[in-house]
């Protein structure tokens, strides 16, 4: 286990010709614009530190977006370049290739100090398969390796888990990884009980391994948002027209039959919306042709009950469809409810950043992580793959 005295901060590091600086610019995109940029927004630290105390050392962005299946347009970082250079106010360089020639070529004709963006990793398959090769390539861009990615760090990446191997003596934590492990490791070493979770969003297929995790550790998870149904319907409960991930409601009913199952608490209602598009309250048995799309007011005040006990909370996904309105009142009532709770109120993740900047919620937590997996991840084992490249 990595011990939080061991990473090797940037005050290490020294300053060489071109650093590679791996961060996580997964911030949520529709049509190619950024509606969310709290993730770049918490690399600026970092890459302000390093142009003060390197002014000549090139620094190389290495980032994903998104889960492209190769090449996508819809998934290039060239937004986040445009919004980088927005917020720093000076200029980023942009490379259509993160591997060969063309690279090398840009960053060795750019100005010393120069700050230089590779496009999307995982347009490259080798990328997610953390493969040798391709982290080789990226290795020969640079002299010096951070991490400051900590919302992908529980991945085994090429950029992540593989490239600091090939820099043994050279690779250091970036401030936000090291602010993130150090606030995560006071927080959950040893939670402060009742440790009550709060999952959401729309997929239980990408959040299973998360619950089946936390399941462990906290006294109570509440479990909203779309992936709640899938719940639910395993419970046996008529769930209209809502979409459920069929696949995974064998799997649903297996964690809510666990021994930790009775630490699960789902909706008693929901908001729906009716095929004429009509939105009302309705309990369980859903009417037939509806779709759940928030949680109702007897969910919302039974979660707020739960949580009126707790000293530690940790939120990762909405409750509701928040981006639509009406469908942000229940999150938007737990927030509010947060607000005034005296508790350690930790949130995370991309989705969840999002829901919170845009419910105006920011106040109402302790801190907000960057990361979702990895929060969770780093919570439940005290560890991330990746650490072990960035300790002493
Ligand atoms: C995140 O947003 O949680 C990170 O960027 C990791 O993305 P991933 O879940 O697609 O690996």
């Amino acid at each position: 286990m990595t011990q939080l005295n061991e990473l090797k901060t940037l005050a290490k590091m020294p300053c060489e010709e071109t650093v590679l600086l791996r961060v996580d610019l997964n911030v949520p995109t529709k049509d190619g614009v950024i509606l969310d940029d709290s993730k770049i927004r918490a690399c600026l630290p970092t890459i302000e530190f390093l142009h003060a105390k390197c002014r000549d050392t090139k620094i190389v962005l290495l980032s994903h977006l998104g889960r492209p299946d190769g090449g996508d347009d819809k998934l290039s970082l060239k937004p986040v370049q445009e919004r980088l250079e927005e917020l720093l106010g000076r200029e980023v360089l942009f490379c259509k290739e993160s591997i060969g020639p063309e690279p090398k070529f840009l960053i060795h004709q750019a100005k010393p100090g120069s700050l230089i963006l590779l496009e999307n990793l995982r347009f490259y398959p080798e990328e997610k398969k953390g493969d040798f090769n391709f982290a080789k390539q990226l290795s020969e861009l640079g002299d010096v390796y951070i991490n400051d990615a900590f919302a992908v760090s529980h991945r085994n990446d090429a950029s992540v888990a593989v490239l600091p191997e090939l820099f043994p003596k050279m690779s250091f934590a970036g401030f936000l990884l090291d602010k993130e492990i150090l606030l995560l490791t006071r927080t959950f070493k040893k939670p402060e009980q009742p440790f009550i979770a709060i999952i959401g969003g729309s997929k239980l297929s990408s959040k299973l391994p998360l619950i089946e995790s936390l399941i462990e550790k906290a006294d109570t998870v509440i479990i909203g948002g779309l992936m709640a149904y899938t719940f639910l319907k395993a419970r046996g409960e008529n769930v209209g027209a809502t979409e459920v991930e069929e696949d995974f409601v064998d799997q649903a009913r297996k964690i809510l039959l666990s021994r930790d199952g009775r630490k699960i608490v789902l909706p008693v209602d929901q908001i729906v919306v009716d095929a004429d598009g009509k939105i009302f309250e309705s309990q369980f048995p859903m009417p037939e042709a509806t779709r759940a799309c928030d949680i109702g007011s007897g969910s919302v005040e039974l979660f707020k009950k739960i949580l009126s006990n707790s000293k530690t909370v940790l939120w990762n996904g909405p409750m509701g469809i928040f981006e639509q309105a009406p469908f942000e009142a229940g999150s938007k009532s737990l927030i509010q409810f947060l607000d005034g709770l005296k508790a350690t109120k930790i949130a995370g993740g991309g989705d969840t950043l999002h829901m919170v900047e845009s419910l105006q919620g920011k106040h109402a937590f302790s801190w907000l992580s960057t990361g979702g997996g990895a929060m969770v991840e780093y919570i439940t084992k005290m560890d991330l793959p990746s650490l072990k490249w960035l300790s002493e």
